[in-house]
C-alpha cells in the first residue's frame, strides 16, 4: 500500500485534496499532517476521518525532529506539500512566520525525505504546491507561463519562491524526485474568511462593511478549489519529474467586478432588495505593495496532462455562497476569539 503524507490537509485546499485521495485511491494510505493553525480545522475533513486507509498526524513542520521521527515511524512514500502560511495580509504583518514554515518548514520536510528515500530515490515524488504569486504582477497584459521569470513583491509570495527555490535545488543537487505546481487564486467551500470571497460572504451576511483595497481594480484569476485538487491528482499521477505546472481557471475577475457578482447572488439568495448588499462596499487604505493583476496560462497542463476545469466560475460561486449559508456554525466556529481580535487589527487601521 502506497503511503503518502498530504501536508497541511486541515486547511482549505488540503482537506479537498485529502479528501479527494482517500475517496478515489484505496489502496493508498493518506497520512495528513498539520499542525492545526487558526487556517486548520479537522471540520474541513470530518467526513473522511474514518475511513480505513486515512491517519491524521498533528505535528508543526518547523519541528525538524518531530518530522524526522514521523518518516521514520511511517516510510512515506511520497509527499503532497500543501502546508504552509497562506495569507499577504498576514504576512505583510509578521514575514518571519512566513520565511519559518513556508521556508524552514519545506527545508526540513525535504531533509526527512532525501534520508529516508536515498536508497531508492527514483521511486518517491516530493510534490510541492505553490501558488502564482511568485511571478509576480502582470502591468502590461500576458500571462504567467512556466518559463516567465520568479519576481515576487510580497512577504508571503517571497517566502513562495524561496519554497520552490529548495525544491528544484533538492531535485538538481541530490536528485529527489520533484514537481512543482503554481495556481491562481482557489474559492470554494471551507476557505477561512480572511481572504476576499468567503470574508464578503461573511460580511454581507452579517451587514457589515465590504472593505475594499484601493479602487478594487486589481485582477486576479479564480480557480473553484475542487478543480484545483483535482489538477493536483493529475500532477502528482501523470506530472514529469523535475517539471513544473501552471494551474489556473483562465477566470480573470477585476475585485469590483467579482464583488459586484457576489452581491447580487447573495442578495438573491438571501431575499434581500437588489442592490442592498453592494451599499456595504467600503473604499479603505490600498493592501501594502498591492500586486495588480495575476493571469495564468495553463495550457501546459492542459495540453500536457488533459486537466481542464470542471466549472464556470458563475456554477463554481453558487456552490461556494450556499456552502457558506448552509454551514453558519462553521462560520461562527471560526470567526470567533482570535480572528475578531486579527479582524480588529486588520481593518481598524483604515
Ligand atoms: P490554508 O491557510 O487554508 O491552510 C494551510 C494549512 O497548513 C492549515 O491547515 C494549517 O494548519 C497548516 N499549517 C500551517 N503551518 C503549519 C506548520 N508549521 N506545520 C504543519 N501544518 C501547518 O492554506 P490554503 O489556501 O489551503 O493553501 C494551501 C497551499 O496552497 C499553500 O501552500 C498555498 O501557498 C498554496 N496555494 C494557495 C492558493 C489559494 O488561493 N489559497 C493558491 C495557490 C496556491
Ligand atoms: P486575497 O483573497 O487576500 O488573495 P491574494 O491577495 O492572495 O490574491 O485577495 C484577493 C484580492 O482581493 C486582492 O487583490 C486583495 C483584495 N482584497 C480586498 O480588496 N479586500 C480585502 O479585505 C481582502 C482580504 C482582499
Amino acid at each position: 500500500m502506497k503511503k503518502i503524507l498530504i501536508t497541511g490537509g486541515a486547511g482549505f485546499i488540503g482537506s479537498h485534496v485529502v479528501r479527494l485521495f482517500v475517496n478515489k485511491y484505496t489502496d493508498y494510505h493518506i497520512f495528513n499532517l498539520d499542525v492545526l493553525t487558526y487556517a486548520g480545522n479537522l471540520e474541513n475533513i470530518k467526513d473522511i476521518e474514518k475511513k480505513p486507509n486515512y491517519t491524521f498526524l498533528k505535528a508543526d513542520i518547523n519541528n525538524a525532529n518531530e518530522i524526522d521521527t514521523l518518516f521514520d515511524t511511517h516510510q512515506f512514500d511520497d509527499v503532497i506539500h500543501l502546508a504552509a502560511e497562506s495569507h499577504v495580509d498576514r504576512s505583510i504583518t509578521d514575514p518571519l512566520a512566513f520565511i519559518q514554515t513556508n521556508v524552514l518548514g519545506t527545508v526540513n520536510l525535504l531533509n526527512s525525505a532525501k534520508r529516508i528515500w536515498k536508497n531508492n530515490l527514483s521511486s518517491h515524488l516530493f510534490y510541492h504546491v505553490s501558488t502564482d504569486e511568485v511571478y509576480g504582477s502582470l502591468h502590461d497584459g500576458g500571462y504567467f507561463l512556466e518559463t516567465t521569470p520568479y519576481d515576487p513583491q510580497s512577504p508571503y509570495s517571497a517566502s513562495k519562491a524561496a519554497s520552490d527555490h529548495f525544491v528544484r535545488a533538492y531535485y538538481n543537487t541530490y536528485k529527489i524526485p520533484v514537481v512543482v505546481s503554481n495556481c491562481s487564486n482557489n474559492y470554494g467551500q471551507n476557505q477561512f474568511p480572511e481572504k476576499l470571497i468567503p470574508l464578503f460572504i461573511n460580511n454581507i451576511l452579517n451587514k457589515k462593511p465590504l472593505p475594499v483595497y484601493g479602487k478594487g481594480e486589481n485582477v486576479r484569476d479564480w480557480l473553484y478549489v475542487v478543480d484545483h485538487a483535482r489538477a493536483i491528482d493529475v500532477v502528482f499521477h501523470k506530472g514529469k519529474v523535475g517539471e513544473t505546472y501552471n494551474i489556473g481557471g483562465f477566470n480573470e475577475w477585476k475585485n469590483l467586478d467579482l464583488i459586484k457578482v457576489l452581491c447580487k447572488v447573495m442578495d438573491q439568495k438571501l431575499n434581500r432588495t437588489q442592490g442592498e448588499s453592494e451599499k456595504l462596499i467600503t473604499y479603505v487604505t490600498d493592501r501594502a505593495g498591492h500586486d495588480l493583476r495575476y493571469a495564468i496560462d495553463a495550457n501546459k497542463i492542459m495540453k500536457e496532462l488533459g486537466w481542464e476545469p470542471s466549472l464556470q466560475f458563475e456554477e463554481g460561486l453558487n456552490i461556494t455562497v450556499d456552502w457558506y449559508l448552509n454551514n453558519k456554525n462553521w462560520l461562527e466556529n471560526v470567526t470567533s476569539g482570535a480572528y475578531l481580535k486579527y479582524y480588529d487589527e486588520q481593518y481598524s487601521v483604515n
